[in-house]
């Protein structure tokens, strides 16, 4: 990365901002702190406003709610990041898929099982469907202190595609893998227009003030080495391509969730600012995969962080000792979970400030 990229992104509103300068691989006494699923129901303030919300897609697609949402993690934490609140499956919801969320049981969506099914989605994604969430954006970011940075995202392709073909996510990415099998062809042409509609939904996310944008790659760790180079390395670069054609500079973190022994070939194809590390991953092992200028996030386990205390502090010493050295941004491993204390994520901010 050039140093004349790196200007093109660090504003002057922003340039003071932990979470930015690890991006551009800077290694840092007290690296940046943000959170997966910081803002949620393990929040009394988010089950308070989502009560009020009607659906959750009503509260992404409401401005003023999801502002709100966005922004109250930072305001009880002092968190160095703020993610839009929003979720990866607005993107088939703007080619055209229906979309609901199930109290207790998660996304549903009306599965596309085969290329004829294909057929009905829009050509392109809808970006109009999209203008609440891009006006979120810019609101989160007229109201942010500067120091702080907004994190926008979007859902992997390979991610994304198994929800639109299974209709669910988890043991569901069957039916994606048997047609990624049956018809190698039609399911390319879903991820190749997955990955033209994540580049449009991420330029729009930057365009609005986004400072930072998120890949999020929970499935793929799942896939046979060659697989997981097709349809998750391999489009996620491309959206990368996309994006930064438009955007040169632009801030890209890439979390492919259990990539595991396949970390180090992702790195080589994927040309990210920062690589997420889920739970499981070996930190020592990951030093060596991911190159010295390459920032890596993570990866304190979510199920520390509900326990609190002595281990918490334990987990969080062990991702400074391994990987503050180097270009760091502390997070979780995967989301926070809906038991969480909110103490416990104060305790965890507090204790990798005081690393300082
Ligand atoms: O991190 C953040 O706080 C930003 C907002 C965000 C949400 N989802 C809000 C959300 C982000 C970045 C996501 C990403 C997402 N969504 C992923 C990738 C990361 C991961 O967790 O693996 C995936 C796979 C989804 C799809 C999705 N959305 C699932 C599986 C669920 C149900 C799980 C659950 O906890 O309910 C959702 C719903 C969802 N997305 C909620 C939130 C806060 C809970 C909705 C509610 O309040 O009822």
């Amino acid at each position: 990365v050039s140093p004349a990229n790196n200007l093109a992104t660090l504003t002057p509103e922003t340039s003071g901002s932990r979470f930015l300068k690890a991006l551009s691989g800077e290694t840092q006494a007290v690296p940046p702190v943000w959170l997966m699923r910081q803002a949620g129901r393990y929040l009394p303030e988010y089950r308070e406003l989502r009560a009020q919300a009607g659906g959750f897609l009503d509260l992404c697609y409401t401005p003023d709610l999801a502002t709100e949402v966005t922004l109250q993690p930072i305001r009880r934490f002092d968190l160095d990041a703020a993610i839009l609140f929003s979720d990866i499956l607005v993107v088939p919801h703007a080619l055209g898929q229906e979309v609901r969320f199930v109290e207790g049981e998660g996304p549903r969506l009306d599965p596309l099982a085969s290329r004829a099914e294909f057929a009905t989605l829009k050509p392109e994604i809808d970006l109009g469907m999209l203008a609440p969430v891009y006006e979120t954006v810019a609101r989160v970011r007229a109201e942010l202190d500067p120091s702080k940075a907004l994190i926008g995202f979007c859902g992997a392709p390979y991610t994304v595609a198994t929800y639109m073909v299974g209709g669910r996510g988890g043991e569901e990415q069957a039916p994606a893998r048997k047609l990624a099998y049956s018809d190698p062809a039609a399911f390319q042409a879903l991820i190749d227009l997955l990955v033209e509609a994540s580049a449009a939904h991420l330029l729009a996310q930057l365009e609005a003030g986004a400072n930072a944008v998120q890949i999020f790659d929970s499935w793929s760790g799942d896939l046979p080495p060659a697989e997981f180079m097709t349809w998750s390395a391999a489009p996620i670069a491309a959206i990368c391509a996309r994006v930064r054609a438009k955007r040169p500079g632009a801030k890209i973190l890439a979390f492919p969730r259990g990539a595991g022994a396949k970390l180090k070939a992702f790195a080589e194809a994927v040309p990210a600012d920062a690589i997420g590390l889920a739970t499981a991953e070996d930190r020592r092992a990951a030093r060596e995969a991911v190159p010295a200028h390459v920032a890596l996030q993570g990866n304190v386990d979510p199920i520390a962080l509900t326990v609190g205390g002595s281990a918490l502090d334990a987990a969080v010493d062990g991702v400074l000792a391994d990987l503050g050295d180097r270009p760091l941004i502390v997070n979780l491993g995967h989301g926070v979970r809906q038991e969480t204390p909110p103490e416990h994520v104060a305790q965890m901010v507090a204790r990798v400030r005081r690393a300082g």
